[in-house]
């Protein structure tokens, strides 16, 4: 399974890169306005920015809702460098245009999807990733990680190439579920990543080891 890191922050992004787990970049419009970037051009040297650091897949998303504005919006961000892949929300104009962009071969993520049928669509009209959010569901009581099982077997049983990409990810655990479950990237916060390193026994075990070796060597 493969780790993308959730953000727009440059240092978290070269600090996940540097720790060599890194495999791409998501970014949404409330993740850049975290960052406090403003103005199409400075997105767009962000956008770049970020491509320069992590060497793998990095979604930008589009802002346009109207098929016309996707395709022209997703041509330009596509253009910046050959590591961006189109984020396209999952409505009827933003699956029009992941056909679009699947006939040019260039990348999508097929975003905000919440249910098989959505998944389903995604991946007929060809998207690179399809983005079902899994904390969003929780939040509403519904099942994030069963979403993501229910995709993985649609897609292994009608063989469809779209990459299932576990998003809104908010913990440790549910990165282990979503491996679980098949997911075929999990883009995740940094926090949620370190906490697949933390493990009681390692932390007794080495601080036992280095005692043992103080005991001898002083
Ligand atoms: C990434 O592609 C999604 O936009 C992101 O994971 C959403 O996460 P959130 O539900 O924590 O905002």
């Amino acid at each position: 399974m493969k780790f993308f890191l959730d953000t727009a922050n440059l240092d978290q992004i070269r600090e996940a890169y540097a720790m060599g787990v890194l495999d791409g970049v998501t970014t949404n419009p409330s993740l850049m306005a975290k960052e406090g970037i403003k103005g199409k051009d400075n997105q767009y040297k962000h956008y770049i920015d970020i491509c320069n650091i992590v060497g793998g897949d990095v979604s930008a998303e589009v802002i346009a809702t109207d098929y016309e504005g996707m395709v022209r919006e997703g041509e330009e961000l596509a253009a910046l460098n050959e590591h961006i892949v189109i984020k396209l929300p999952c409505t009827e104009a933003g699956i029009k245009a992941v056909k679009y962009f699947a006939g040019k071969g260039i990348k999508t993520n097929c975003t905000l999807v919440f249910s098989l049928g959505q998944a389903l669509l995604a991946a007929k009209a060809g998207a690179t990733y399809v983005s079902p959010f899994v904390g969003r569901l929780d939040d509403i009581s519904e099942d994030g990680v069963g979403l993501i099982e229910d995709i993985v077997e649609m897609y292994n049983y009608y063989g469809f190439g779209t990459m299932v990409l576990a998003a809104s990810i908010r913990h440790t655990r549910h990165i282990i579920d979503c491996l679980k479950a098949g997911a075929d990237v999990a883009t995740c916060p940094l926090p949620a990543i370190k906490g697949l390193l933390k493990h009681p026994l390692t932390d007794s075990g080495l601080a036992k080891f280095l005692e043992d070796y103080h005991k001898v060597n002083g």
